[in-house]
């Protein structure tokens, strides 16, 4: 069967210039992905850190799972940035990519909600001294593995959208007189293992990036009394120790994983496009992009202001990278679903309301970050 007729070709137009629709995906998944990593990976660190870390890792740990309602709460906002444009051009391969794979898709809603209320346990719990002290531990680690499963399906999603080659496959196998069962996950696909990697060696540099910027900006050490200021010098010296050896392991990780994704899994008529100009640029910077923000972290030195700049640095690493996948997804989906031959029917009025919406939330997030300051140190 020729995959390509399982795209239905209708199109009505889409309510958005074609590169606004780009812009904001892109936009909004690095937002996603930002407090995203600090999930992914970063609460796993977090409570090793908290359970078995030295003093300064403890307190890293704790800051970092007192916070972590808050930056699921942003995080998840975020993610509906990228969906709403994931919906508005991409919806013909969206959706029946989601419903041969239907039951885990929905899983994430049953994994999210119980994760999200593990974390809640775990941060109240460090409030509330030694109180299900058990409990609030296993509800910890259940909710990191929760994080990483949900990650994983949205791995399988994503690749599974943009390779519709992968659909009559999954289809036959996974249907009944027909109609798809909903139970297909694309794990037959070269590229899902090393994507999903990708993903993770990312989030290990992100949690190094906001360690520094916790520590520096957030008050790491601001509520530490004034008298213990040795203390607040030493947890600064552990910070930045600690960021850099998270950050190079980050980085070997990312550069596995990355080379593995580009030359193990892309198909040669992806790589002959990727690596001709000017798309090269999009192959070539993801891929040195962390190397720069290692340079910072490792030799920037010891200020605030490097903090801050690693941190930022961090933001534009993401941000490469989702605007080269991006453009990987687009070549991928080419032959059968072309986003640039979409038709457009710009309706002024529900972008202009998206934008007055989008800003009025990121001024929400500045307010929830505000709040994050107020974290007591754990
Ligand atoms: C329910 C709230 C969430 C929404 C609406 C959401 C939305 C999205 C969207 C739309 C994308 C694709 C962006 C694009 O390709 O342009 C994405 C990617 C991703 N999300 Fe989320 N997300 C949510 C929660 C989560 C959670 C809880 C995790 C757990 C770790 C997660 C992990 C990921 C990962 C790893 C990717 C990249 C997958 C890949 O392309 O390989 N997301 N998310």
């Amino acid at each position: 069967m020729d995959p390509s007729t399982l795209v239905e070709q209708a199109v009505s137009g889409v309510p958005a210039p074609i590169w606004f629709v780009q812009f904001f995906k892109v936009l909004g998944f690095t937002l996603h992905a930002m407090p995203m990593s600090l999930w992914y990976a970063g609460l796993l660190i977090a409570l090793v850190l908290h359970l078995r870390g030295n003093e300064h890792g403890r307190r890293f740990g704790g800051r970092l799972l007192q916070q972590m309602p808050v930056i699921v709460a942003i995080g998840v906002n975020l993610g509906i940035v990228p969906l709403l444009f994931v919906q508005t051009a991409y919806y013909k391969v969206f959706y029946p990519a989601t419903i041969l794979m239907a039951w885990p898709w929905l899983a994430i809603i049953a994994l999210l909600i119980p994760a999200y209320y593990g974390i809640y346990l775990y941060a109240w719990g460090l409030k509330n001294g030694e109180k299900l002290a058990r409990l609030r531990v296993v509800a910890g680690w259940c909710a990191a593995a929760m994080f990483i499963v949900i990650g994983f399906i949205f791995a399988n999603g994503m690749s599974l959208m943009g390779h519709v080659d992968r659909w009559v496959e999954l289809w036959s196998d996974n249907s009944v007189a027909g109609a798809a069962s909903g139970t297909a996950l694309n794990i037959g696909d070269a590229t899902l293992w090393p994507r999903w990697l990708l993903m993770f060696g990312l989030a290990l540099q992100t949690t190094a990036a906001w360690l520094l910027f916790d520590a520096e900006w957030l008050g790491g050490m601001a509520a530490v009394p004034a008298a213990a200021k040795q203390l607040d010098d030493n947890y600064r010296r552990w910070a930045w120790g600690f960021a850099k050896k998270l950050y190079t392991v980050g980085l070997i990780w990312f550069a596995a994983a990355g080379s593995w994704y580009v030359f193990g899994s892309w198909t040669p008529e992806l790589r002959e496009s990727m690596f001709a100009w000017p798309l090269v640029l999009l192959a070539v910077l993801p891929a040195i992009a962390p190397g720069l923000s290692w340079l910072l972290v490792c030799f920037g030195g010891r200020t605030k202001a490097i903090a801050l700049l690693a941190f930022l640095a961090q933001f534009c690493v993401l941000a490469v990278n989702a605007l080269s996948r991006q453009f990987v997804q687009n070549l991928n989906l080419k032959p059968y679903w072309d986003v640039y031959s979409l038709p457009e029917d710009i309706q002024w009025g529900p972008l202009a309301m998206f934008l007055i919406v989008f800003v009025i939330g990121l001024g929400v997030i500045g307010w929830m970050v505000a709040q994050i300051r107020k974290c007591d140190s754990a």
